[in-house]
């Protein structure tokens, strides 16, 4: 049983696939009576982790006999090979239909473990140890897995739901440095998302919260959005909020910026985009900039890139549906806008970059 401490939320979804998504400090080490409660018929357990995670928090303990597979660190690792090489491990374990995977990891061992999950005997349970902030409140949550191939990241992948999610935040204290405050560029993310929901009602929003109830609520938020449209028909585009320019950012930087610092960037971007198109005011795309900074990220753009290739990356962003789209806030809140007047996307740029 959670303690007092825990936050709980569940994704409610159709078919029985509903699950909880546990917020709380030392939460993984109730481990074993999750996977009783959400696996009952499991006679084995396979855990799926890196290195590095092993040392900084020890073994889990799953309560159940099984092996642990480890996965390199790098998302260069993320690709068809390993999930070949896990599943093949998995057989040679004599791993069956009822038994489950436990990924212990952030969002790339997740993700693989996940998508193992999904094509392993057409698909066996998954349960999340999620170990970093970006897992925490975005990759752990909502059934998206997958690995990348050549040819681009994460191109190859399933829509696959975990049977529950442990967030334990005693993780983020072995986090480095870089990684966690990369996380809060997410973060800074679900500020936006809130709209007008509980937490915009109290003084400072959901920034002003303390860590865990933040990540409960950023939880809650994702939840919500994949409960109403689980396989990104529409609604689930919000969460890429910021992401349009984000993504084009760490193309062009050649990853040298992280995920999560080029989403913030985005963030500031999208404020400035949404107020030359007049759908915000410049106090509330001044919003964005004071909240990115909050987070401890930068609001502009390293030096040396040059808005056209940027624009370009965005006009081939996948997710774009009619020429230049992008999530932006407004009267209704964050929504997706198509068709978006080139010029403007142009200006705008001088809101990010020098
Ligand atoms: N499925 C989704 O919806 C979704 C959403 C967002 C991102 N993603 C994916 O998530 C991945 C990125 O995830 P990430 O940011 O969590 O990075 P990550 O999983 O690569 O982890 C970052 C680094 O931190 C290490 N690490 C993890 N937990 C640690 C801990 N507690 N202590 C010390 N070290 C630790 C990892 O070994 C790794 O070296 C990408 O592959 C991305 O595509 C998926
Ligand atoms: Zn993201």
């Amino acid at each position: 049983m959670p303690t007092p401490s825990m936050h709980v939320q569940r994704v409610e979804l159709p078919d029985g696939r509903s699950y909880g998504v546990t917020v709380g400090a030392g939460c993984r080490h109730d481990l074993s009576s999750v996977l009783a409660a959400v696996a009952p018929r499991a006679r084995r357990a396979a855990v799926v982790t890196q290195p590095n995670v092993r040392e900084a928090l020890g073994p889990v303990v799953t309560g159940l006999p099984g092996d642990t597979f480890e996965i390199a660190v790098g998302e260069e690792e993320k690709n068809l090979s390993t999930i070949e090489r896990l599943c093949r491990s998995f057989s040679l374990a004599g791993l069956t239909r009822n038994d489950v995977i436990v990924a212990v990891g952030g969002g790339m061992v997740t993700d693989v473990a996940g998508f193992a999950a999904s094509v392993y005997l057409r698909g066996v349970s998954v349960v999340y140890v999620s170990t970093t902030l970006l897992g925490m409140i975005d990759a752990a949550i909502g059934g998206k897995t997958g690995v990348n191939l050549p040819e681009g990241k994460n191109l190859v992948g399933a829509f696959w739901q975990p049977s529950a999610v442990l967030c334990d935040l005693d993780a983020l204290d072995t986090m480095p440095a870089r990684e966690l405050r990369s996380g809060l560029g997410e973060m800074a993310k679900y500020h936006f998302l809130e709209g007008t929901g509980p937490i915009s009602r109290t003084p400072g929003g959901l920034d002003a919260l303390p860590l865990d109830e933040r990540i409960a609520r950023c939880v809650a938020i994702k939840a919500a959005v994949v409960a109403a449209d689980e396989r990104e028909g529409g609604l689930r585009a919000v969460l890429n909020y910021g992401h349009t320019l984000g993504h084009a950012i760490e193309i062009a930087s050649d990853f040298s910026v992280m995920h999560g610092e080029a989403v913030a960037i985005g963030l500031v971007y999208a404020g400035a985009l949404a107020q030359q198109l007049g759908r915000i005011d410049a106090a509330r795309a001044d919003e964005h900039r004071r909240i990115v900074a909050s987070h401890d990220l930068a609001t502009r753009a390293p030096g040396g890139l040059d808005p056209e290739p940027l624009i370009a990356l965005m006009q081939r962003d996948k997710k774009a549906l009619d020429g230049l789209t992008f999530v932006l806030d407004g009267p209704n809140g964050v929504e997706t806008v198509t068709g978006v007047d080139p010029a403007l996307v142009r200006r705008a740029m001088s809101s990010v970059l020098d």
